[in-house]
C-alpha cells in the first residue's frame, strides 16, 4: 500500500494546486512541507494532520536533506499517511531523487504528484511563450546554484549557441557571474532577460532587462521572495510590454505623489 506521496504544491497561488494534491492533503495524517509552500495550501490539510516544517531557503537549512529522508521513512513506517509537499514540481530541482532513494531503500512505496513548476508559472504571469515558434528552438532549465555553492560549471557556450530560452532557478545570488559568463560566451549584451519574483502570488514583481543590465537592476531592488531568471529572444515582446507597463506605473505613482504634495 502506498504510504508516501511526493506532492507538488505549485508556485504559490493555491488555485494552481492540482485537485489530486488537494485531496491528498485533506486525507494526510502527516504533512512535511518546504519553506516555499504557501500557508494557504498547508492549511488545506485536515485538522488532525501533523504539520512538520522542514523548509530551507537560500542555504539556511531548517532540516538537512538526510534528516528529511529519515523523517519520511520514520513517518511512513509508523503507518501514517504521509504527504511530502514540495514547492513547484517535485521533479524539478526538488531533490526528489534523494527522497525516492531513501524510500526505495526501506521498501516503502510512494507516488509522485506533479505540480506547476516556477518556469511555467512565470511564463503564464508574463504572457510569454517559452518556445515561441520560429524564435526559440529549445527550452533549458538551469540551476544558478552549484551543489558546492556558487555558480555551477554550465557549458555557457553551448547554451548560448542553442538559441533556446534559458530559465534559471535559484539564480538570484549568482546573477552577476551568470550574466558575465553568458556575455563572455558570446551572448549579445542586449539579449532580453527578465527576473520574476514570487510568480503567481499577489506580490509578484518582474524586472524586464537585458542580460547586461539585469544584475544591476536586481541589486538595486533587493528581492525577498524566490526569483526566477528567464533569458532569450522569445522574451523580446514580453520584455518590451513589461517595460512599458512598469513605466506607466512609475508615471502614475509620480503623478499621485505630485498631487498629494500639491
Ligand atoms: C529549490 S528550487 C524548487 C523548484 C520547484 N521544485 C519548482 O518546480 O518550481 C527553488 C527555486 O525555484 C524558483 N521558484 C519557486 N517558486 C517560485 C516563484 N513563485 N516565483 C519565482 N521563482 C520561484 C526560484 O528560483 C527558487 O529559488
Amino acid at each position: 500500500m502506498t504510504h508516501v506521496f511526493l506532492v507538488g504544491a505549485g508556485p504559490g497561488d493555491p488555485e494552481l494546486l492540482t485537485l489530486k494534491a488537494a485531496r491528498l492533503l485533506r486525507a494526510a495524517s502527516v504533512v512535511l512541507y518546504d519553506s516555499l509552500a504557501d500557508p494557504r495550501i498547508i492549511a488545506m490539510a485536515g485538522p488532525a494532520a501533523r504539520l512538520i516544517d522542514v523548509g530551507k531557503r537560500c542555504g539556511k537549512h531548517a532540516a538537512s536533506q538526510a534528516q528529511i529522508c529519515r523523517l519520511l521513512v520514520e513517518e511512513a513506517r509508523g503507518g501514517h499517511n504521509v504527504v511530502r509537499l514540495k514547492g513547484g514540481d517535485p521533479m524539478v530541482f526538488g531533490r526528489a531523487s534523494e527522497e525516492m532513494d531513501a524510500l526505495r531503500a526501506h521498501g516503502i512505496t510512494f507516488e509522485v504528484v506533479p505540480g506547476i513548476t516556477a518556469a511555467t508559472a512565470a511564463a503564464a504571469a508574463l504572457n510569454l511563450s517559452l518556445t515561441r515558434r520560429g524564435v526559440a528552438r529549445s527550452l533549458h532549465f538551469l540551476t544558478g546554484h552549484g551543489a558546492q555553492g556558487g555558480l555551477p560549471a554550465h557549458d555557457f557556450v553551448s547554451l548560448t549557441k542553442s538559441g533556446g530560452t534559458l530559465v534559471v532557478y535559484m539564480g538570484g545570488e549568482t546573477l552577476p557571474g551568470l550574466a558575465a559568463h553568458f556575455i563572455e560566451a558570446g551572448m549579445p549584451p542586449d539579449m532580453p532577460a527578465i527576473l520574476i519574483e514570487n510568480a503567481s502570488l499577489a506580490d509578484q514583481r518582474s524586472v524586464p532587462a537585458t542580460i547586461a543590465t539585469l544584475p544591476r537592476l536586481h541589486a538595486a531592488q533587493a528581492a525577498a521572495g524566490p526569483v526566477l531568471i528567464l533569458i532569450g529572444e522569445a522574451l523580446r515582446d514580453a520584455n518590451e510590454i513589461a517595460a512599458l507597463e512598469s513605466q506607466a506605473v512609475s508615471e502614475m505613482e509620480r503623478t499621485m505623489a505630485d498631487a498629494s504634495c500639491g
